[in-house]
């Protein structure tokens, strides 16, 4: 079955076409590492397949379009506009997803809300301000706010832009453990650290510059295409590793 079919799908902005005749066919379970410079419409292309940015084309989710399909994705955006104005707890943060007010809240929530934060070993912070904690804290958070509805698919924007290594190395563990049954979907500037977990690479440059194993996509050829700049690509017999690469973050 596919957890993903995007067919000639197009997304204009006032600026201009972000991204242009996408077509894609996902496997489910999954795991996709996407790849591509500033402002090739990475953003742009989950935010579309979410229905969150007006598309031309169709998109397909399980089955079903956007507004429903997109029920069983878990999203970490690229930015997080959390409001810090109110006090704001990590396990209302946590929360957000399984419940519309705080009255709502049952006892199968908090279990929930626990299990993903012990995922992600920040159970010890359930009542600290989510805005007081670090920024490398507040991505753990709001990783594990992604996994509290148990969604089909995970589409996560550049979720390792705050952390550091151990905790990168944790959450991609913790991605690995989920390969056999979710989609994954991840936007990601230096893909070493994924070449082991990635099924799949889609090169993105307005259009598809590529989409395979990495073994045959990650090549110097189309490194050069993507990025403008010359890119040394290691190979080893199993897999390849990008030398350098575009880290903006
Ligand atoms: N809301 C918007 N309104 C108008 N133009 C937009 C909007 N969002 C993005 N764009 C434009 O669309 C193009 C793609 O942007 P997008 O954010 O999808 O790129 P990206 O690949 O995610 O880049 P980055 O690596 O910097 O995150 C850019 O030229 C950007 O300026
Ligand atoms: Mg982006």
């Amino acid at each position: 079955m596919n957890s993903i079919e995007l067919k000639n799908l197009t997304v204009r902005y006032r600026e201009g076409i972000a991204i242009e005749n996408i077509n894609l066919e996902i496997h489910h379970p999954s795991f996709v590492t996407i790849m591509g410079p500033n402002g090739a419409g990475k953003t742009t292309l989950l935010k579309a397949i979410m229905g969150m940015v007006p598309y031309e084309g169709e998109i397909k989710i399980m089955g079903k379009n956007p507004k429903e399909g997109k029920k069983v994705i878990g999203y970490l955006p690229q930015r997080e506009r959390i409001n810090t104005n109110v006090p704001v707890t990590v396990k209302d943060v946590v929360l957000m997803p399984l419940v519309s007010n705080v009255r709502g809240v049952k006892k199968e929530h908090v279990d929930k809300a626990k299990e993903v934060l012990k995922m992600v070993n920040m159970i010890g912070y359930w009542n600290r301000r989510f805005d007081a904690l670090s920024g490398g804290q507040q991505q753990r958070i709001l990783f594990a706010r992604t996994l509290v509805t148990d969604p089909d698919i995970l589409i996560l924007d550049e979720p390792f832009s705050a952390t550091d290594v151990k905790t990168k190395t944790s959450l991609i563990h913790l991605l690995h453990s989920f390969k056999k049954e979710k989609t994954i979907l991840i936007v990601i500037h230096d893909i070493n650290p994924l070449v082991e977990c990635t099924d799949y690479v889609l090169l993105l440059k307005k259009k598809v510059l590529g989409f395979g194993m990495v073994k045959d996509v990650i090549t110097e050829k189309n490194m050069e295409r993507l990025y403008g700049t010359r890119v040394p690509v290691i190979k080893t017999p199993e897999t390849c590793y990008v030398v350098g690469g575009d880290r903006h973050v």
